[in-house]
């Protein structure tokens, strides 16, 4: 991203005359990325993220891309990912670059979460950077453009990456499942999964949906409002978990997953809680914590859900995924596909090559030939949370 900072400098350099007009695309190693990091840092974090997703929309951040390899080949779901590694909700919100992010190698890309009607979320500041400990605190507050104008972007959409719509409800609806279904009415032809957000911390309540009655009565709202637009029963169904779960909570969120009321669970969503490791000044923000500090607990609500759920049902890893190494343990926890968001923030795009090309060599010395044999075979080593 600072690549594209760069390049969209020497762009309005050229516009005032400072700079000789030309092209302005060159592939800059990774390392630049980490070299310009002190420029990036300087900016508040949201219109960082802001630039970012201009130059990829500009097409003005290279595109290394990781190379195919049929040992990253994955059939889960009912679909085909290139590889497993995929970009979590959030970053792309309204989808404005969905074909630049999986043009970096992406196998998957979720965009969302949107809701119904568009909402401005929290007041800024609500994204803090806690670089000392690889972590972001947000409190965003669902801030999007609204179901209807994602699915108008995603309808141009070209790239032929498997792409989910992350789907929430409005802060001030008094109908949580209607919102759900009004998204997924919506969005359903255009996407290849759905994920229903009820574990983002910062919509109030939100998370209390957690409760089977509340995803007994969201899942069918969504698969109701799935079927009314798409002819072949809708497409997959995830439910995005939160970290902070209680045990009776995950208890009952793999039931529903091992009887088919969802599809697939991504665990984990941000934590509210302050582990004793960090160490940024602004640790006690309010928001939900993102990043390297929340890997631990990230992989232990997966490797439970994994135990809970006998590996029958189909889990994505998200939380703190910083380098091949990380998306591989978590492999071996029980994940069938990992996502990343806050590392690629601070490692920058390169990343996504890393971390692609990493898990096919480290499969590899293990002796696998495909992903799904190592999905979980390291789970019953990783102690269940609290
Ligand atoms: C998020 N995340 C998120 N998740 C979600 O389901 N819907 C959303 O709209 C958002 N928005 C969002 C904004 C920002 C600024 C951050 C940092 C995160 C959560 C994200 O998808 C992921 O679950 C967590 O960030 C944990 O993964 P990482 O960041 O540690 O790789």
């Amino acid at each position: 991203m600072t690549v594209a900072f760069c390049n969209a400098s020497i762009e309005a350099f050229q516009f005032a005359g400072i700079a000789p007009p030309g092209p302005t695309r060159y592939v800059a190693p990774m390392s630049l990325y980490r070299l310009a990091w002190p420029l990036v840092r300087r900016f508040d974090p949201e219109t960082a993220h802001a630039l970012a997703l201009w130059a990829l929309r500009r097409r003005l951040v290279p595109a290394r891309r990781p190379r195919p390899d049929p040992v990253l080949r994955r059939h889960v779901l009912g679909l085909t990912f290139a590889n497993p590694v995929g970009l979590a909700a959030g970053f792309d919100k309204d989808g404005t670059a969905v074909d630049a992010l999986a043009g970096l190698g992406f196998g998957f890309v979720e965009t969302g979460t949107v809701t119904p009607r568009p909402q401005a979320g929290n007041a800024r500041p609500r994204l803090v950077r806690l670089e000392a400990d690889g972590a972001l605190i947000n409190r965003m507050g669902f801030n999007n453009a609204g179901a209807t104008a994602l699915a108008a972007r995603l309808a141009r959409r070209r790239h032929r990456a498997v792409v989910g719509a992350n789907i929430g409800k409005n802060r001030d609806s008094t109908d949580a499942a209607g919102d759900y279904g009004a998204c997924a009415r919506v969005l359903a032809p255009l996407v290849d999964y759905l994920v229903i957000n009820v574990s983002s911390p910062n919509t109030p309540g939100l998370r209390a949906l957690q409760d089977r009655a509340a995803v007994d009565a969201i899942a069918a709202a969504t698969r109701e409002g799935a079927r009314a637009t798409r002819g072949d029963g809708g497409p997959p169904v995830l439910l995005k978990v939160a970290p902070d779960l209680t045990a009776d909570d995950r208890a009952a969120i793999a039931a529903c997953a091992a009887d088919g009321t969802v599809d697939g669970l991504i665990a984990t969503n941000t934590t509210i809680q302050r582990p004793d490791t960090l160490r940024a000044p602004d640790r006690d923000a309010a928001g939900g914590l993102s990043g390297r500090p929340l890997a631990p607990l990230a992989t232990r609500v997966l490797a439970d859900l994994y135990r809970r759920t006998g590996g029958t049902v189909p889990l994505v890893a998200v939380g703190g995924i910083d380098g091949p190494d990380a998306a591989y343990a978590r492999i071996r926890a029980g994940a069938g596909l990992v996502q990343l968001y806050t590392a690629l923030i601070y490692a920058g795009p390169g990343l996504v090559r890393e971390v692609v090309n990493g898990l096919a060599d480290r499969l590899r010395a293990d002796g696998f030939t495909r992903v799904a044999d190592a999905v979980g075979v390291d789970a019953a080593s990783h102690e269940a949370p609290a």
